[in-house]
Order: C-alpha cells, then sequence, then structure tokens
C-alpha cells in the first residue's frame, strides 16, 4: 500500500535509508561483521571471473559492482547485457562464475543465459528481490535484496539495495582471501543510510531543480567520469523511461568525440562530481557545455564543491558514492514526471518485469 504517498516511487525512494538497515541486519554476524552463505563465498573464491548478466537499472548496479569488487577484493570481472550475451558471447575464462542481478528475479532476457550457462555446466547466483523467483530457483545460489515489494515501474529502492549487497559481495570476498579494504563496511553503510535520509528530506530543492531545468526541455544529458559515469547512465534511465525525456548519460571525456555536437542553448547537462581523481577534468566538461550555451546543474560531494554547484551531496565512503549520488537523480526524474503530468508509477509501453525475451 502507498499510504499516504501520492505514488509508489515516491515511497520506495524514501524507504531507501530503512532497506540499508535491513541490509546491514541481514547480513551482519554475530560478532558484528559482514558474512554471506559459506558456500558462495567459496564459489566466488574459487572463480578466475566473475560475469554479471543484467538488464535495465539492474546492468547499470552490475557496472558499479565490478568497480566495487575488483577494486576491494581484486576478482576480474565483467559485466553484460542480459540481451546481448546470446550473440556476443565473450571468450569465458577457466573458471566463470555467473551472477544474475534481478530486481524480479523474471526477466526473460537475464532467465535465457541462466539457462545456457548451467547447460554449459557453470555455477550461477542470483541476486534478486524475490525469493523463489525463476532466477533464484534455477540458479546455484541466491543472495535476498531485503528490499520489500517494488511496484513503481521505475526501479529506485532496488538499485540501492543491489549496491550494497554488492558492496557486501566485494567486501566478503576480498576477506576470503586475505586482502585489507581499508574500512568498516557496516559502519560506512550506516553512513550512507544517514546520508540517504538527508536526502530525502531535499525533496522541495529538487523539486525546484526539476522545475528549473526539466519542464520545458526535449533532452537532457548526464554527464560524470569513473564511478559517477555508471550512475549517469542510471539517472537518465530514470529520467527517461518516466518522463520521456530524451536523456542520455555521457562518460565526460567522451563528449568531445560527438556528443558536444547537440548541445544548444539551454539544453540541461546534469553533472555529477562526488570523485576527487576527477573532479577537475569533469568540471572542465562542464566549461566546455556551458560556453555552448547548456545550462549546467552540478551534483557534488562535500569537500569537493565549488560556488557554481546546484546540489551538494553529504561525505559518504568514495566507493560508496552511487548509493547516493543517485538519489537526487531519482528525485528529478520523478518531479519532472510529474511537472509534465506523466504517469509516473506506470509509465507507457513498459512492464515492471519483462518476461518476453
Ligand atoms: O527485474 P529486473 O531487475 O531483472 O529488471 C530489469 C529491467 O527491466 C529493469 O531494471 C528496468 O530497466 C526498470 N524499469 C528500470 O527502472
Amino acid at each position: 500500500e502507498k499510504g499516504t504517498y501520492p505514488h509508489y516511487m515516491l515511497k520506495e525512494i524514501d524507504e531507501q535509508p530503512l532497506v540499508m538497515r535491513k541490509i546491514i541486519q541481514k547480513y551482519q554476524d554475530k560478532n558484528g561483521g559482514l558474512s554471506i552463505d559459506s558456500e558462495i563465498v567459496e564459489a566466488i573464491t574459487a572463480a578466475d571471473r566473475v560475469y554479471i548478466i543484467a538488464a535495465g537499472t539492474s546492468y547499470h548496479a552490475g557496472l558499479v559492482g565490478k568497480q566495487m569488487i575488483e577494486k576491494l577484493a581484486g576478482i576480474p570481472v565483467e559485466v553484460h547485457i542480459s540481451s546481448e550475451f546470446g550473440y556476443n558471447m565473450p571468450i569465458l575464462s577457466e573458471k566463470p562464475l555467473f551472477v544474475f542481478i534481478s530486481q524480479s528475479g523474471e526477466t526473460a532476457d537475464s532467465r535465457a543465459v541462466l539457462v545456457q550457462v548451467k547447460e554449459m555446466g557453470y555455477p550461477a547466483l542470483t541476486i534478486t528481490n524475490v525469493p523463489g523467483s525463476t532466477l533464484s530457483r534455477e540458479a546455484d545460489y541466491t543472495l535476498l535484496l531485503h528490499a520489500g515489494p517494488e511496484i513503481a515501474v521505475a526501479s529506485t529502492k532496488a538499485y540501492t539495495a543491489q549496491l550494497a549487497v554488492l558492496a557486501i559481495v566485494a567486501e566478503v570476498s576480498a576477506k576470503s582471501r586475505g586482502r585489507e579494504i581499508g574500512f568498516d563496511l557496516v559502519q560506512e553503510l550506516g553512513i550512507v543510510a544517514n546520508a540517504m535520509e538527508a536526502l530525502c528530506d531535499s525533496k522541495e530543492i529538487m523539486e525546484h531543480i526539476a522545475r528549473e531545468f526539466l519542464t520545458v526541455t526535449r533532452n537532457a544529458f548526464f554527464i560524470g567520469r569513473a564511478v559517477d559515469y555508471y550512475v549517469c547512465l542510471e539517472g537518465a534511465l530514470k529520467l527517461k523511461e518516466i518522463s520521456y525525456i530524451q536523456a542520455e548519460g555521457f562518460a565526460g571525456g567522451e563528449l568531445k568525440h560527438g556528443t558536444i555536437a547537440l548541445i544548444e542553448e539551454g539544453t540541461p547537462v546534469i553533472a555529477l562530481a562526488t570523485q576527487e581523481n576527477v573532479n577537475l577534468s569533469i568540471r572542465g566538461n562542464v566549461k566546455e557545455v556551458a560556453a555552448r550555451g547548456a545550462n549546467p546543474c552540478i551534483i557534488s560531494m562535500k569537500g569537493l564543491e565549488t560556488d557554481e554547484d546546484t546540489f551538494v551531496l553529504p561525505v559518504v565512503h568514495e566507493q560508496l558514492t552511487p548509493l547516493i549520488s543517485v538519489i537526487p537523480l531519482q528525485l528529478l526524474a520523478y518531479y519532472a514526471a510529474l511537472h509534465r503530468d506523466c504517469d509516473v508509477d506506470k509509465p507507457r509501453n513498459l512492464a515492471k518485469s519483462v518476461t518476453v525475451e
């Protein structure tokens, strides 16, 4: 039930801090550390490469997960769009582990790959929100998102739950390989939950920004570098699916290789700047688009901000920034859709779970 909320999407955005705390609680062991089923840890440890398979928002979560697992655990990871995997199958490593990320656990494109890799005899883990779902039943192992039912077609809390569970997978895998990750993930996820709460309280500002940047525009661009780029892909998907604004996420450095030709007077360009090592270069990209007439909206992180920024995010660990930088983008999409009189929870042409290939 959506209770006093006008839409499920807004309710689900607001549930994100709670979901974080639930995930911490579900994955915390009696010593206060994080743990997952030992069989799953063994499967990850035995693998020489992880292949993440997913679609849409879950694919975007996979891109962030790749970074977490590679950086923290040192295991090579590839991320593939499920509908493409059949034709563009990479040369597989000797001991692959397939990880299916799916909110619903029912996505037919992902299931087709699962069937294929099971036939080839490879182990598979499903990360899903729905216990007993097809992908969960057919894989060898399951990790649950514990996000509660997600009703709105636009995925929000499942994305951040996927990121949290992937961070836990990365941390546990690092530990099992004797690697020191250098921070306390339980504590850092707690900080994320608090930061999410603060962001959920910033709805008025987000409504205002959406009104200013997105009410009349035909298109919008999201730019970021490093992990911010992946969050930009997600921000653009959210905006296009519910507001029908043509939106694309780009890597900041790619703009000059083509996309910058699309910038016109007033084109909204939403830039994420949460990473210290690319802060200067993404700001350079903002200057380039602004010089061509774009209307830049910079979302930065405290400590990296400048006077020109539109919104400043609270600080979280640099490996976990996507968990909070996505929230303003979810809210911008929500308010843009609302201002444009769109059916927020049930956008045209879309179904919650895509059960046909
Ligand atoms: O249930 P799944 O996570 O497998 O669904 C994958 C996509 O269909 C889904 O994420 C879709 O892109 C969402 N509508 C995005 O908000």
